[in-house]
Parts: structure tokens; C-alpha cells; sequence
């Protein structure tokens, strides 16, 4: 998949079923996953067999479909149980440790090199000079690397950031994102000091952040004082994509609220295929690109967030009503 996809299957709590409800998921058409390599949470190892699964069901090349997964910091780990590093490393091996477990759980069948040695190598092989691309997608990689959350320090996090940069210029990655970045300062801050910048958000869209409202606009091309990198086929660039989750759980009155119910009526969709629809057609802010992530475990669920993505857009008018819902404006 060239892209970032606008619809990712969302692999959280699902323990033992999780291989079959990615399965499930790619039958229905989600051709996206995002997990992360924290074993309270994810079995990551399993999304790797529903993936394989799919592939094998629905003839799926790797470039058919998009993987994502994080490195979740210490403090986000269960730390009685089994991790995919050492926690007492430095934060660097700690985040190459990780991507060498995600890249075995999500890729069982392929040979996985020795990742220390290859960022070691190829560091080496660009003789210390700042260099984006290296040497082309590697045989077995992933789309979009995810940072889970900040670190305990601003030391820390850059530090898990460089190692990040590196897979990308190594080619073990294409992007690189945060997660549970709230606060417009720090999220601005650790841009500036990003060699490659982030292409993802995935942030808790809740009332108790003002649904990020004061993020959104440093995501947009269109309203963000950053600049974004233009594509090379000229095409305008996309910015940051903003991946929200809770966006059912956490909004419980959207979903009763009258706007939601008129848009039900007048486009016969469910209240949470409006707030898909919301989402996907990037929250009504302007040059926003929203990428709907869901964990459902329901078919017809399924088949409802799929057909959510599929909508003609709406007009300004419909969306402007959710978004005064939303944001008051
Ligand atoms: N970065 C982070 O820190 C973080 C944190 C949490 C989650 N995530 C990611 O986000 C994904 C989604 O998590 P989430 O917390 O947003 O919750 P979710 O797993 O998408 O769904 C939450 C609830 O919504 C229901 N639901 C889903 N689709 C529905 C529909 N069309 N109509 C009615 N109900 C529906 C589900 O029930 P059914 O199963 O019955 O449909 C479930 O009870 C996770 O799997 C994970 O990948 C990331």
C-alpha cells in the first residue's frame, strides 16, 4: 500500500481471537492494522498469524496491506511480565530490541536480520553524514513506526526518536508517528527537533482534550505554521494524519447528540458510522487528513466502518454540523 490508509483495524484486547478477527477484518476489506509490541495490551505475535492468514486467503502481496506497530516505553509496560526489551538498557537498544520482536511477530515466516547490526552498518556506511533515504525498503519492513507515548525525560524521547530515524533511513521503516501527544507545546517541540518528522498522530479523542482541537491545526498543511514536505510527483502534501481512537467509547453523547441523529436520518448510516464519516472526511477541519481506526469485534461492525470510509463527501453544511457538535464552531 503506497499510502497511509484512511481505515486501520485497530488489534487492542483481543488476546486469543485476535489473529481471527484480522482475518475477519481483511475478508471485510480493511486492508490496515496497528498494533504495538506491548504484551499487556496487544498480542502482537497473533496479528503476525491473521496477517499471514489473509494473505494466504485473499492473495496478498506485502505491498497489498499496511502494518503498523510502536515501541511502548517502560512506563506504558507491564512490568512483571514477558517485554520485548530489556528495561534496563539504554533507551536505544531498548527501541531496537522491540522493532527486532515486532518485526519476528509480525513476519514469522520471513528471515528477519539482526537489526542492531544492520542500523550499525549502515550508520557506519553514511561515514556520519545526515542522510534520509538509505538503501531502498528492506525485504521485510513496516509502514508506520509509532512512538507510543513520550519518555519520562525530553532525552529519552529524542533518543527513541533517533533510533526511529535510523530504521527509516535504513529502509526497516517508511514513517514514523507519535502517540498520546497532548499538549500543542510538546508536540511542537519535539517537531523542531525531529530530523524526520512525524506523518502520524494517534491521540485520544475525548472532551477531556478538547478533542485536540489545538493540535488539529498543526497537523493541517493548510493551517499549520510548519511546513510540510511536497511529494515528488508534485502532489500537495498530505501533513500529518490524524488517527484518533475512543472515538465511539469516549464520545458517548456525540453519538445520542441531535446533529448525529439528523445526519442518521438524512444519509441512513448508524450514529458511529457518522462519526467515521466525520473523521474520514477530516473532522471539517480544513486540509486535515482523518484516519479512522477501529477495534471492533462485530462483523456487521465491520462492514459498517468499511462502508463509513466509502461515502461521497459530504457538503460543507452536514459537516459543519458535527463539527459545531464537536468543537462548538
Ligand atoms: N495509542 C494508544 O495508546 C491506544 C489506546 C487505545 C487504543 N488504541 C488503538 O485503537 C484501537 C481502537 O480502540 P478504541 O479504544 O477506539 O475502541 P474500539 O476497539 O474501536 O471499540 C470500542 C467499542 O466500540 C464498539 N463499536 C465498534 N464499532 C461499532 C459500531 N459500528 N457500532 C457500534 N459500536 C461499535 C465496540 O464493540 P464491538 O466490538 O461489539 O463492535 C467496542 O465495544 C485499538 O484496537 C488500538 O489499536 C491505541
Amino acid at each position: 500500500m503506497a499510502s497511509s490508509p484512511s481505515l486501520v483495524y485497530g488489534t487492542a484486547w483481543k488476546d486469543v481471537r485476535t489473529a481471527d478477527l484480522v482475518l475477519l477484518a481483511f475478508v471485510h476489506g480493511f486492508r490496515a492494522v496497528d498494533t504495538a509490541a506491548q504484551p499487556k495490551h496487544y498480542r502482537e505475535d497473533l496479528v503476525g498469524r491473521g496477517l499471514q492468514a489473509a494473505a494466504l486467503q485473499l492473495d496478498l502481496r506485502r505491498h497489498d496491506y499496511w502494518v503498523q506497530t510502536k515501541f511502548t516505553p517502560a512506563a506504558g509496560q507491564d512490568l512483571s511480565g514477558a517485554l520485548p526489551y530489556n528495561p534496563d538498557d539504554p533507551v536505544a537498544e531498548q527501541v531496537c530490541a522491540s522493532f527486532q520482536s515486532s518485526l519476528r511477530n509480525l513476519f514469522p515466516d520471513q528471515d528477519i536480520p539482526n537489526v542492531k547490526r544492520a542500523l550499525a552498518a549502515y550508520a557506519e556506511s553514511r561515514g556520519g553524514k545526515e542522510k534520509h533515504r538509505g538503501p531502498g525498503l528492506q525485504p521485510t519492513y513496516i509502514d508506520s513506526y509509532l512512538l507510543h507515548s513520550p519518555l519520562l525525560t525530553l532525552e529519552h524521547t529524542v533518543q527513541a526518536w533517533r533510533v526511529m530515524e535510523l530504521l527509516v533511513d535504513a529502509g526497516f521503516v517508511r514513517e514514523i508517528g507519535f502517540s498520546n501527544v497532548y499538549s500543542p507545546e510538546i508536540f511542537s517541540a519535539l517537531y523542531g527537533l525531529a530530523r524526520i518528522k512525524p506523518s502520524v498522530l494517534q491521540n485520544r479523542w475525548h472532551s477531556s482534550t478538547g478533542h485536540d482541537v489545538s493540535l488539529l491545526s498543526l497537523l493541517s498543511p493548510s493551517l499549520s505554521p510548519n511546513t510540510f514536505p511536497t511529494y515528488a510527483d508534485g502532489s500537495t502534501p498530505r501533513g500529518i494524519v490524524y488517527q484518533p481512537f475512543w472515538t465511539l467509547t469516549g464520545n458517548p453523547a456525540l453519538l445520542r447528540s441531535e446533529s448525529v441523529v439528523k445526519m442518521c436520518i438524512k444519509h441512513d448510516l448508524t450514529p458511529a458510522q457518522v462519526v467515521y464519516a466525520y473523521v474520514h472526511q477530516g473532522l471539517g477541519i480544513a486540509g486535515l487528513t482523518g484516519c479512522v481506526l477501529t477495534g471492533t469485534s462485530d462483523e456487521n461492525h465491520m462492514r459498517e466502518a468499511v462502508a463509513a470510509t466509502q461515502l461521497e463527501p459530504w457538503s460543507e453544511e452536514d459537516i459543519s454540523m458535527v463539527r459545531q457538535e464537536v468543537y462548538g464552531e
